[in-house]
């Protein structure tokens, strides 16, 4: 196989390198293509631009792998916990024991909010959505942690990677209780990852709130599942960010506003909300997908479909199972999984979803999970962000870590207007 493609513009012939991946994916380098030509790509919505190499994650949408440091997502979904996998992510290796207990150790030491944080939640109105809340106090985070951090400096990145993932459930589940006019209950350095935020959300002061080992263990999948996902929107995001030199908190604060969005995490609250609408309607879950392929209202079918994916999102499948079982073990029935599950076959059978590879995606069944969990609606974004942390953090320290690593700054073809002289208020006419 060639490793030169060759461009002809104005009968002029032009080489470019091809790299290859370690998957043998292949992409033409045209960094040096403006020097060369005067011209750039055009690439709307980045649909076909490779932004970075990184060695965080691997996904082949058509064949629906994942794997995490090569690891595949079946096997870390059936075997790891969350925080082993966030180690992986972030450092590249499954941890040893003694590693994984110094970072559980600094998790736990880690997990409290410093105390004068506690008056930043007053500041929201009580319908303040969640995700304003967690961006803003990712943010405020900096001022309290680690000021400064020099991101070559390992323990210093350490310490910020513990604080920042630790946090982010404290900051979560804070968000919850003052919402909802509850005191704040702290977190609880004999309780794990998972077991800790569910405390910090459920807990009353009249009742200690103990999650079931079938509640963590669902939980524990859906964090993993939510880990990484290579360059999507936020994480592309995260990186644009961090290439200014933005600090670490600064770059996850962005990653979690442009998750908040309903194409991406936002969509696994607007599945459930989509589901609540046609329950409500009365509409048949066939009338629904009619709407959709009509592009009635601009409707969409949330929950489905994926930039990457031509084929099954392999957390989907999961998810749908975990789903099944959460479910069966909490004896719960609920009719969105009935509803969901139906208005699955019926766009699965259906040619405008065939023909356009249309497939259930991460979002679709994670909300039925977290609803049986006992998460509110509006917390479900914030579950994904606390998923995707590790991601976040792995892609800055790689970023960091890029000999030669330039700001991200992309070009335009400008369709705007040409020079024109300035025109005095009189005589500007519509
Ligand atoms: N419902 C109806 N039609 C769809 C859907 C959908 N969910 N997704 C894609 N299409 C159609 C789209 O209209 C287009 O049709 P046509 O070629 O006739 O114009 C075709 O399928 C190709 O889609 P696209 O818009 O070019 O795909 P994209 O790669 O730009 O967008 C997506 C990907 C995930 C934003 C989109 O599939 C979507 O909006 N899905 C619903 C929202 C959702 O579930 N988002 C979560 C994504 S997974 C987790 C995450 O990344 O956060």
């Amino acid at each position: 196989m060639s490793d030169v493609a060759k461009l002809e513009i104005d009968g002029k012939i032009f080489e470019l390198p091809i790299v290859t991946g370690s998957e043998n994916e292949r992409g033409i380098d045209i960094s040096a293509l403006r020097a060369a030509t005067g011209l750039i790509t055009l690439d709307d919505g980045y649909g076909n631009t490779g932004s970075c190499r990184s060695a965080i994650t691997y996904i082949d949408g058509d064949a629906g792998i994942l794997r995490y440091r090569g690891y595949p997502i079946e096997q870390l979904a059936q075997k790891s916990s969350f925080v082993e996998v966030a180690q992986l992510l972030i450092w590249g290796e499954l941890p040893t024991t003694t590693e994984r207990n110094q970072f559980g150790q600094m998790l736990t030491d880690n997990a409290a909010l410093p105390w004068d944080m506690r008056r930043h939640f007053d500041g929201f109105p009580t319908d303040a959505h969640p995700m304003a809340i967690l961006s803003a106090m990712i943010n405020a985070l900096e001022s309290y942690d680690l000021k400064n951090l020099h991101p070559t400096n390992q323990e210093e990145f350490a310490l910020a990677a513990a604080s920042l993932m630790s946090k982010v459930r404290t900051i979560a589940a804070a968000s919850y209780k003052s919402h909802i006019g509850q005191p704040i209950v702290w977190p609880r350095p004999d309780m794990k990852y998972v077991e800790n935020f569910l405390h910090m959300m459920f807990t009353v002061p009249y009742n200690d709130y103990v999650p079931t080992p079938e509640v963590s263990h669902a939980l524990n999948l859906l964090l993993v599942l939510h880990a990484d996902h290579e360059q999507n929107c936020s994480t592309s995001t995260v990186r644009m960010v961090a290439s200014g030199q933005a600090n670490l908190y600064a770059s996850v604060a962005a990653g979690v506003c442009a998750l908040w969005g309903p194409l991406h995490g936002g969509a696994n609250m607007a599945v459930v909300e989509m589901l609540e609408q046609i329950k409500a309607s009365g509409i048949t879950t066939k009338q629904f997908v009619d709407k959709v392929k009509n592009r009635e209202d601009g409707v969409k079918l949330m929950g489905f479909g994926h930039r990457v994916y031509r084929n099954f999102d392999p957390r989907a499948k999961i998810i749908k199972e975990a789903a099944d079982s959460l479910l069966d073990s909490l004896h719960i029935t609920d009719p969105m999984l009935d509803l969901a599950r139906e208005l699955e076959a019926v766009a699965l059978e259906d040619e405008y979803f065939v023909s356009r590879k249309l497939y259930p995606n991460v979002d679709f069944y994670s909300g039925i999970i977290l609803r049986a969990i006992g998460i509110p609606m509006d917390m479900f974004t914030v579950m994904f962000a606390m998923g995707r942390m590790p991601g976040w953090i792995a892609n800055w320290k790689e970023l960091h870590e890029t000999p030669g690593q330039r700001i991200y700054r992309p070009r335009q073809i400008y369709t705007g207007a040409t020079e024109r002289a300035w025109v005095p208020r009189k005589e500007r006419r519509r």
